[in-house]
């Protein structure tokens, strides 16, 4: 995986065999020109003086991605080629992105004729020059080499940022951190690692780690910010992974001063979106890109796979979309568990819904959990319950729900000793605030996050349970079937409502998000990768729109009858159910033809002179009535 391909590209003339001739010579890797490996009747067509089309050049690039991949394989090269567009780009480094490390040649239109001009016995006619510079993008994610300097010095140039820099960088090295970094290190990816300094507190700790692991003998630790940043390569490339809040905007004027025009930051943490839209003007006012990118997972999953979702300007995407995809889960399909959301601060702002989705999925499977003591199972028989639903309904937070079930210390169960009070980091509160203010009703979220809330008040719940509760002696009469077939219905509302919020959102922010894509890359690597997700991949592909979709549909109708028996006989208990109890609520209200609407529209007008629709006046026209008329 170490092995790199050096594709030397720029214009015809900038001089990329002389340089490729001598890179190759000084890193001792096989050379090929990529003007050999063009057919006759190309040879034929620019010696006529025509320049080549997309067409021409299609077998081409094809058959030089095959020396790139087959070389790949087996050892580093240095392919010459000019590559001038970004298709060209993107063709010769398909299925080997991550192995890709482009050198561009860069010089003005008049200093290159000058130099074919003089230029003898080569097809390429100082004529078909202008078309080549007609249709070239100039790469972003390529290390850019002056022509006007010497072979000698470009190839010392290239040998020094090549072979002493590092081709991506880590800032703060707390849990996710080190386990992407350690991740990122076993694709091969050449590393420099940062952390701060600080007296007695954190010292020397990117070095620590490094000498922890074997698959970081090649990167470089640091707890100086400009030999940090000086030790990468260009365009630099660093994923942030520190605090959200203040602290990235501190650690961007930190790292400011010493990037340049081209360079990308990558916010690796749990931004609010709003401010990433905000860093992301700041930083691109001053040329350098910035991705906020989810990344979900936790600890295990960074270390052997994230879901990564990457949002912001898609060409600085493309430019870290190597070491991003690489480190990401993999799919069914094997395909990366990383695929870019859209413009802005999308990608953190779908990380944010995925923990909606997420703080959901948790206490759905606590309501079960509780209707389960009720029924007076112990945590070992709801693990073996639970066990068996894995056949039907299996998701991650499942499976970690059976461990936590079945852990003990000594005689007890470890659960029984957790205190129930529910912490939280935030993004399910950005969720809920954000369902308000765009005007979804994504109820199961705010109800999840809102249980979360009502634990915190232990003392109170304490006194209450005394002065509130009542005294049910009846036993509760519910089946482990009417449990399963409630979790179902409460899992499939809460994606609906989540996605819901997601494709409101793309449509208002104008962000253009595919839903399948991003079921896709949530079946593994994240925290609410499940059986359901799956299924949900190849639904979106048709429809944005879960409840209505026919199999959606059809299948809460089944369920509907369990969740109503389990809500109802739940609140008959007092069970505290509020996910549980607002699916089927949500439910009901969504599928209301004539809703009590009408009644708050009165009252709106009655009080504030609001003003209505009326049924029997289809022009949208607003009516006013005087309530108070005794007439
Ligand atoms: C993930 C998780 C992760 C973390 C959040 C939520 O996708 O890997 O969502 O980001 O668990 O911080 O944490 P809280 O429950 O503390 O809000």
């Amino acid at each position: 995986m170490n092995t790199k391909i050096y594709f030397i590209i720029g214009v015809s003339g900038v001089g990329k065999s002389t340089i490729g001739k001598h890179l190759s010579k000084k890193l001792k890797l096989p050379f090929f020109d990529g003007d050999d490996f063009h057919s006759k009747k190309n040879i034929q067509k620019m010696s006529d003086g025509l320049p080549l089309n997309d067409e021409d050049r299609l077998e081409w690039l094809q058959s030089l991605n095959e020396l790139a991949k087959k070389n790949s394989k087996e050892e580093s090269c240095i392919i010459v080629c000019s590559a001038l567009k970004n298709k060209y780009r993107q063709m010769l480094s398909k299925n080997i992105e991550n192995q890709v490390k482009w050198i561009f040649l860069k010089g003005n239109y008049k200093q290159i004729k000058e130099r074919m001009d003089q230029r003898e016995n080569h097809f390429m006619d100082s004529q078909l020059l202008k078309s080549q510079f007609d249709i070239l993008e100039i790469p972003k994610n390529a290390i850019h080499i002056d022509v006007h300097l010497t072979p000698a010095e470009i190839v010392n140039t290239l040998e020094k940022e090549l072979l002493l820099k590092s081709e991506f960088g880590v800032f703060g090295l707390g849990v996710m951190g080190k386990s992407l970094s350690r991740n990122l290190a076993s694709n091969g990816i050449k590393l420099s690692l940062y952390n701060r300094h600080i007296e007695n507190e954190e010292e020397n700790i990117a070095s620590t780690f490094k000498n922890l692991h074997e698959e970081l003998s090649s990167a470089m630790a640091f707890d100086d910010v400009s030999l940090f940043v000086n030790s990468l390569q260009k365009p630099k490339a660093i994923m942030l992974m520190v605090n959200a809040g203040k602290t990235i905007d501190a650690v961007i004027e930190s790292l400011l001063p010493f990037l340049s025009k081209g360079d990308v930051l990558i916010d690796g943490g749990n931004s609010n979106y709003k401010k990433t839209n905000a860093r992301m003007q700041y930083l691109n006012q001053k040329g350098i890109a910035f991705i906020g990118a989810g990344i979900s997972g936790g600890e295990e999953g960074a270390l052997k796979g994230p879901a990564i979702m990457p949002g912001g300007n898609r060409e600085a995407y493309e430019m870290v979309l190597p070491f991003l995809e690489t480190i990401a889960a993999k799919d069914k399909n094997k395909l990366p568990c990383c695929t870019y959301m859209g413009k802005d601060g999308s990608g953190h702002f779908v990380k944010m819904i995925h923990n909606g989705i997420e703080y959901v999925e948790m206490q759905l499977l606590a309501e079960i959990y509780v209707l389960f003591k009720s029924l007076g199972k112990n945590p070992d028989e709801i693990a073996e319950i639970f066990e068996s639903w894995k056949e039907t309904t299996n998701s991650y937070l499942l499976e970690i729900t059976i461990d936590i079930l079945r852990k003990k210390e000594g005689e007890d169960w470890l659960l029984d000793k957790i205190m129930d009070k529910a912490g939280n980091k935030g993004t399910g509160n950005w969720a809920t605030i954000t369902t308000a203010e765009l005007g979804v009703p994504s109820t199961m979220i705010a109800s999840a996050l809102f249980a979360r809330y009502t634990s915190f008040y232990k003392e109170e719940r304490c006194l209450a349970s005394k002065n509130i509760r009542s005294n049910i002696n009846e036993s509760i009469a519910l089946t482990v079937d009417d449990l399963l077939r409630a979790y179902q219905f409460g899992r499939i509302i809460n994606h609906c409502q989540g996605f819901k919020l997601i494709q409101e959102a793309s449509t208002h922010y104008d962000w253009n998000l595919n839903l399948s894509e991003l079921a896709r890359i949530w079946t593994n690597g994240c925290i609410i990768k499940s059986d359901l997700m799956n299924e949900l991949v190849t639904i979106f592909k048709s429809t944005n729109h879960l409840l209505s979709t026919e199999h959606i549909t059809n299948t809460l109708k089944e369920l509907k009858p369990a969740i109503k028996k389990v809500v109802s006989v739940g609140i008959i208990h007092e069970l505290s159910l509020p996910c549980l109890t607002e699916s089927i609520s949500f439910s009901n209200s969504f599928s209301t033809e004539n809703s009590s609407a009408n009644l708050i529209q009165a009252q709106r007008d009655y009080f504030g002179a609001h003003t209505y629709q009326r049924t029997d006046d289809k022009s949208n026209t607003s009516h006013h009535t005087d309530w108070s008329s005794k007439k």
